[in-house]
């Protein structure tokens, strides 16, 4: 008998913004509720989307500072034998923001794996001697232009797509105002003909982005912040969302509007700690919910 041979799976490693939910120092409410065992919220750690094609090879999307734990809480992500193992084979950097590459430290363990990631955030790897950790030996560095697709272990197939978005925080100009246009991609990754896109930061959602994202199937899209002015309501930060790189939720430009034409199944992640989203039981969350978006959570599994 030929058993069907299971579509591509992603695993949500880490479904919250840079800082996590909790974040640590912060005493917003949901940061509160979260931390107090409220059963409406869950604790979330940052953005990060496992792939696989085979459910042998894995690409992770996104090295989240919270990678080490996102990897103990993942057993399809174990070691497979009783020596030194790991079922990943290739990480892919989408953006130089710390929440991105800071798990790249947490793999140092010598443990064979290819690195993806265009020129511009390979050059921020080269630049912190850090991250010689990762031996070039044992890790290969592989660059990858914007829209080239590349096969990348397994039977996937990975592409980078370009995303309004801007330099790492790191990065700004003391004073700056205006965000500066800096590396940020979305990661398309294909197998069996079947398409994911992991999108966490997108400052707008222009005709040209619609268009890459025309053809997904699963879409993760940028939820980092509801409305645009929400941190500077919280009295939490002085930058608007579209300052920071991230495109709201609602609003006339907002994730809501802009991706409603979209035939993917649209899974909200990158969610700030501030986001109304989390809470189950919010109006946001019901519309959101009503408006045919999921909302990411850690270990969510999404099967093609
Ligand atoms: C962002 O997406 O704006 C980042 O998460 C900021 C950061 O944590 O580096
Ligand atoms: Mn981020
Ligand atoms: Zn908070």
């Amino acid at each position: 008998m030929i058993e069907r041979q299971a579509g591509p799976l992603a695993v949500v490693l880490g479904s919250a913004a840079g800082g996590g939910f909790p974040q640590w120092n912060c005493g917003c409410r949901l940061c509160r509720l979260v931390r107090h065992g409220d059963p409406r919220v869950q604790p979330a750690t940052q953005a990060s989307v496992a792939v696989t094609g085979d459910g042998k090879d894995w690409l992770v999307v996104g090295a989240s500072p919270d990678l080490r734990q996102q990897l103990s809480q993942t057993p399809l992500l174990w070691p497979r034998t009783e020596g030194r193992d790991s079922p990943i084979s290739g990480v892919v950097l989408t953006g130089g923001d710390v929440d991105v590459i800071a798990g790249l430290l947490v793999l140092r363990e010598r443990q064979p794996f290819t690195l993806f990631a265009p020129a511009a955030l390979l050059k921020v790897l080269a630049e912190n001697d850090v991250f010689n950790v990762l031996d070039p030996a044992v890790v290969r560095r592989v660059e990858i232009a914007p829209l080239q697709p590349i096969s990348c272990g397994g039977n996937l197939t990975l592409t980078l797509l370009p995303m309004p978005g801007k330099v790492p925080l790191y990065q700004e100009r003391a004073g700056a105002t205006e965000p500066e246009a800096g590396p940020s991609y979305a990661a398309l990754v294909q197998a069996d003909g079947r398409n994911i896109v992991v999108a966490t930061a997108c400052a707008d959602i222009s005709p040209a982005v619609l268009e890459q994202l025309r053809g997904a199937d699963v879409l993760f899209f940028d939820g980092t912040l509801f409305t645009d002015d929400e941190m500077i309501v919280a009295g939490l930060g002085g930058k608007t969302a579209t300052r920071m790189g991230h495109v709201p939720i609602s609003g006339p430009h907002g994730a809501l509007v802009r991706l409603a034409e979209l035939p993917a199944r649209r899974i909200l992640l990158h969610i700030n700690n501030t986001n109304p989203i989390l809470l189950r039981d919010s109006a946001e969350r019901r519309q959101v919910e009503a408006a045919g978006f999921e909302v990411a959570f850690d270990g969510m599994e999404v099967r093609l």
